[in-house]
């Protein structure tokens, strides 16, 4: 089974698992990604009954069909449930995400959600995060100050060339930095000044991660 088809297995497992919860008064976030992306077009042939959606991303919200209401984040209490792929998972559903460029608002989101589903396929699991290169958000001007301290914590970042954040803000994506502990790590990185956001989801990790295999879904 090709990966194109477990992603869309497990977007097809998110959508079933959610939509006997959803009321129409219900709020979903919608993450970033190909394999989102599954997701996205579930709910677009269901055309269901609820609130809307909010969107981590201009790309995302482009592909959400026009029968659904698209909010923006001041608009709604509460995030029912947050649909997100992720670039790696643990054990303890900790994530790096980022891979797409999106993970400030996908951070933001996940954290404003009652309930965080990341839809994956197995390639994605690891046991230490850090061998898919760790996204950072920057300011421009911070951006070779950011990348010395990351150098000083044993990493190698290299700038995403020619790519500009939804938030107008670059990425430079972090190689080879060994992520013991990803919460403490998480922080850290936050506190470096310039720094917008990392993709190391632990503070707020996954409450649920839907993991399609070659002929099984694993749902932990
Ligand atoms: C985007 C992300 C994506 O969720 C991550 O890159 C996984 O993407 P895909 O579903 O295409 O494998 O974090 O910023």
């Amino acid at each position: 089974m090709n990966q194109d088809l477990k992603k869309e297995n497990s977007a097809k497992e998110a959508f079933n698992l959610i939509e006997p919860k959803l009321r129409k008064d219900s709020v979903i976030g919608i993450g970033t990604g190909s394999t989102t992306n599954f997701f996205i077009q579930e709910l677009n042939e269901a055309k269901i009954q609820i609130k809307g959606v909010v969107c981590s991303s201009n790309a995302s919200e482009d592909l959400i069909d026009n029968s659904y209401d698209k909010f923006s984040l001041n608009e709604v209490h509460a995030i029912d449930f947050y649909i997100d792929g992720a670039d790696e998972f643990n054990d303890r559903k900790e994530l790096i995400k980022g891979g797409g460029g999106a993970l400030t608002r996908e951070k933001i989101l996940a954290y404003s959600s009652d309930q965080f589903i990341c839809i994956v396929d197995e390639s994605k699991h690891v046991g230490l995060l850090g061998e898919f290169p760790l996204p950072i958000e920057v300011i421009e001007l911070a951006r070779s100050a950011v990348s010395r301290e990351l150098m000083k914590m044993g990493g190698k970042p290299i700038y995403r060339n020619g790519f500009i954040t939804d938030n107008g803000n670059q990425i430079i994506d972090i190689h080879n930095l060994p992520i013991e502990v990803p919460y403490e790590l998480e922080a850290k990185i936050n506190n470096i000044p310039g720094v917008v956001e990392n993709g190391i989801f632990a503070n707020r990790k996954a409450d649920t991660i839907i993991c399609a295999k070659a002929n099984s879904i694993e749902i932990i």
